[in-house]
């Protein structure tokens, strides 16, 4: 049996992580967050870990669930997507798994379009078709259990400064993990809270209320259909709004137990 943890805001990274699951006989997905919520003793042989790059680094809350993590695979295997620079993800998920008694057999990174900076649609589209073959190459090495870590990589002396001033810049500065919503655009359909990784949204009202466990994913503010979410100073409009266009509301939403 196997096993795939995931974090995903806009759907590129559930979108690696069915990838991978296509390739793995008898293999389900959960998301990070419902470990968390209620860890245990994973027992299955393969091991997946997929999440994205948030600055140059792993997620925080992809650290938190590496963490927690209880595991003895015979083979483990990890993908980061992000839009250009997986900066030293994939070197900090290997630290974290050894922390835990588990070694990584292999590690990919994937670029896709970026959620944070939006890029031209045209960029996107490229970028995805270029997305396709990376996911297929990962698929054949899945399958065949292939050993390669060479995309663990060290931090470049900038890239720590840069993940230590990208968190301030986003927390202090930008405060975008503090979503608000704009209560005359709302129409109070609970999109925001069904996807969100870290649930830290629910309904109340009929309006989104938010707790103090946010991911800074942007996975609110991008699937709102009325752009009615800010993150502090951080706005999506319909230029800007992006989701994985293989991933529906309803994949968001699946719980994988
Ligand atoms: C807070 C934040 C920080 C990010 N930092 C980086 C980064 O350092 N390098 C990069 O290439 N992409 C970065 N991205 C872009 C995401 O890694 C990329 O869009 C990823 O594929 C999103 O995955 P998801 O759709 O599964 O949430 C960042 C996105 C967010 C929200
Ligand atoms: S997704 Fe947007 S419109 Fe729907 S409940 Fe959330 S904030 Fe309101
Ligand atoms: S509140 Fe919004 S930005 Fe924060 S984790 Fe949830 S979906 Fe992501």
């Amino acid at each position: 049996m196997a096993v795939i943890f995931y974090l995903s805001g806009t759907g590129n990274s559930l979108y690696a992580a069915q990838k991978a699951q296509d390739a793995l006989t008898d293999c389900r997905l959960e998301k990070m967050g419902d470990y968390l919520r209620s860890p245990y003793k994973v027992q299955d042989d393969i091991l997946g870990i997929v999440c994205p790059v948030y600055c140059f680094a792993l997620p925080p809350f992809a650290a938190e669930f590496l963490r927690q993590l209880q595991a003895a695979p015979a083979y483990c295997f990890a993908l980061v997507t992000m839009g250009a620079n997986a900066g030293f993800a994939l070197k900090q998920l290997h630290q974290l798994l050894a922390a835990q008694n588990i070694r990584l057999d292999y590690a990919q990174d994937i670029a896709m379009p970026d959620n944070f900076f939006a890029v031209p649609e045209f960029i996107r589209s490229k970028m995805l078709t270029a997305a396709e073959d990376k996911l297929a190459g990962m698929q054949r090495r899945l399958t065949a259990k292939e050993q390669d870590l060479s995309r663990c990589r060290d931090a470049f002396l900038w890239e720590h400064g840069g993940t230590a001033l990208g968190w301030k810049f986003i927390r202090g500065i930008l405060q975008a993990d503090r979503p608000q919503v704009d209560g005359q655009k709302c129409v109070g359909c609970g999109i925001c809270a069904r996807i969100c990784p870290a649930g830290n949204i629910s309904m109340q009202d009929g309006r989104p209320t938010f707790g103090n466990s946010c991911a800074v994913c942007l996975g609110c503010l991008h699937w709102c259909p009325q752009s009615a979410i800010r993150a502090g100073r951080k706005k999506i409009n319909s230029k800007t709004r992006y989701v994985n266009p293989q991933i529906s509301i309803e994949k968001m939403d699946k719980v994988g137990r």
